[in-house]
């Protein structure tokens, strides 16, 4: 991360104003003879000097070339999953007001959260939770009666279980995701996980079988993703690694996808409980479960490990989401790229056990973690979505992506109305985020193959907070279009961006950029285009592609050849 600045040394500009004045005898005959008027006029000229070498720097264009010809891994389309828990307003009035309720619904799921989720091509929706699926009990959200219960993770509230499982895939069926389920190993056993997956899953006539049925879905679901517990080193059982792991190899074991379709390709990948940090705790929880994968026998499997790490720099969550500064802005953002380091730290330790990089890290909790919004319920986790968090998803997309070979899946948190989200509601009413546009602009990236571009990344510094001035990723989509995603981490300067591209001849460049006034510009309810993308392009000048980003802004385009 070096910073190439064009700071002619400080003698040399002397000497060129000097050269080029008409007084520059006189003036340096002055100087020499020591004339405390010529030292001082020498003294303002060399200010200035300064404040002109400034500009210099800033306008020096950045160099970003991308060799196609160097193609790496897929970039999974699950990297850009979601994660809806029952948890405040996430999934009640997020997702599902009923069908008796006055907002346009289809079977009780708001239409206007559906259209919007179409659009960024959700790839799959992790449910139930959270900490709250170790303490789901399936049969409680499914037929015409539902138990009401309570949700004591989250503000102790009236849990209906009006949304369960029939909801929830009708929910996915409307959006076009696949499942990831959480089932409960912390309070439920392995017969009620084994027995939801019967129901999910037989296409025989069981019992159970005929309920779904009965429950109007006599097809068998898919079910793509299966995670083993949540969290069982905290919220999900205070577990150490070996009582997990026999767990896991139970729940392994006996919870089984019965699905015709899924019994040779397309089988459902099981997520085994992973770390939530890089301390040593953490290193040696991913060493235990990897370890005992090395040597696992027939009877037990897993293909994917999970990953948590919030954004949050201090705990409880004292950030705010909006009404901060570019102090904050430096502190999250660079809270926000350790992110790599944490991947890279689990994923040597993987490495070592699994070479062939057959697991799969799942980081299925990520994102900005800030204080709740004065005057919302406690537990309900509400906070506003800025500028910011659109360039923090930018950043850990790109992270992900880099790692795309071990990092194969992701799910930020939350989908709707829950800490990072994509969408806020209130009642009637929906707003889309920044973070929402980041995920729009980055739809072409998926299931696209990652391409390396080497660029001076440069600095931003704030108060001693040292982050990189620019990121970037390449990748080419299926149909060998190429995109190039770019962030402007700096709030202040602009950035110009000279792209030569290996291996095409660009002749164009089109797509969109994300940016707004302020580091904590928000969209809201009254004002829902503060934050929004805007066309940007470029057309190439003696093979070059120039462009001009705005300061603090997220850009994605694709090369026209
Ligand atoms: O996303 C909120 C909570 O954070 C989840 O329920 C839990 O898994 C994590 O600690």
């Amino acid at each position: 991360m070096t910073q190439k600045i064009a700071f002619r040394s400080f003698r040399s500009i002397q000497c060129r104003i000097l050269r080029q004045s008409r007084v520059r005898r006189t003036f340096l005959l002055a100087f020499q003879a020591g004339s405390p008027l010529v030292r001082s006029l020498f003294a303002s000229l060399t200010l200035l000097v300064v404040a002109m070498a400034v500009p210099v720097a800033v306008a020096q264009k950045i160099q970003l070339s991308v060799d196609v010809f160097r193609a790496g891994a897929k970039i999974d389309r699950n990297l850009f999953g979601q994660f809806a828990e029952h948890l405040g307003h996430g999934v009640y009035d997020g997702i599902w007001v009923g069908p008796d309720s006055k907002i346009p619904n289809t079977r009780g799921i708001r239409n206007d959260v559906v259209a919007a989720l179409k659009a960024i091509k959700v790839p799959n929706v992790r449910w139930p939770g959270g900490c709250f699926a170790d303490e789901y009990h399936w049969r409680k959200g499914i037929g015409p009666q539902r138990t009401v219960t309570l949700n004591p993770n989250w503000g102790g509230v009236i849990e209906p279980n009006t949304f369960g499982t029939t909801e929830f895939m009708d929910f996915l069926g409307q959006i076009g995701a696949e499942a990831y389920l959480s089932v409960n190993v912390g309070s439920g056993t392995p017969q009620e996980a084994s027995e939801w997956l019967e129901y999910l899953t037989t296409a025989q006539p069981t019992t159970l079988a005929k309920e779904r049925a009965a429950n109007g879905h006599p097809a068998p679901y898919k079910v793509a993703f299966l995670g083993i517990g949540n969290e069982s080193w905290d919220c999900g059982g205070n577990m150490t690694p070996d009582y997990y792991l026999s767990q896991l190899k139970i729940y392994s074991r006996f919870v089984r996808n019965f699905n015709p379709a899924q019994q040779d390709k397309q089988q459902m990948l099981k997520i085994a409980v992973g770390p939530g940090g890089g301390e040593p705790r953490w290193t040696e929880w991913t060493d235990a479960i990897m370890k005992a994968y090395q040597s696992h026998t027939w009877s037990w499997d897993m293909n994917g490990l999970s990953m948590h790490s919030y954004t949050v720099v201090k705990w409880p969550p004292s950030f705010t989401s909006v009404g901060f500064g570019e102090a904050e802005y430096a502190q999250i953002l660079k809270s926000t790229l350790e992110m790599n380091d944490l991947v890279e730290k689990h994923s040597a330790i993987m490495d070592k056990y699994d070479p062939e990089k057959k697991v799969v890290l799942v980081v299925d909790e990520w994102g900005g973690w800030y204080a709740p919004l004065p005057g919302s319920t406690l537990g309900f986790l509400v906070q506003q979505n800025s500028l910011r968090d659109a360039v923090l998803a930018a950043l850990n997309l790109n992270i992900f992506a880099r790692h795309a070979d071990r990092v194969r899946m992701a799910n930020i948190a939350q989908m709707i109305n829950v800490l990072q989200a994509m969408i806020l509601t209130d009642k009637e009413k929906m707003v889309l985020t920044p973070t929402y546009y980041v995920y729009k602009m980055y739809v072409p990236f998926q299931d696209a193959t990652f391409v390396p571009a080497t660029f001076d990344a440069g600095k931003f510094t704030h108060d001693g907070i040292m982050l990189p001035r620019i990121d970037a990723i390449a990748a080419k989509d299926k149909a060998g279009k190429l995109w190039v995603a770019i962030t402007n981490i700096d709030p202040n300067q602009s950035a110009e961006i000279e792209l030569s591209l290996v291996g095409i001849n660009a002749k164009s460049a089109a797509g969109e950029t994300l940016s707004a006034s302020k580091v904590d510009s928000v969209n809201t309810f009254d004002a829902p285009n503060t934050v929004v993308p805007k066309p940007i392009s470029a057309k190439a000048q003696d093979g070059k592609l120039t462009l001009k980003l705005e300061p603090k802004s997220v850009t994605v385009v694709a090369i026209e050849q």
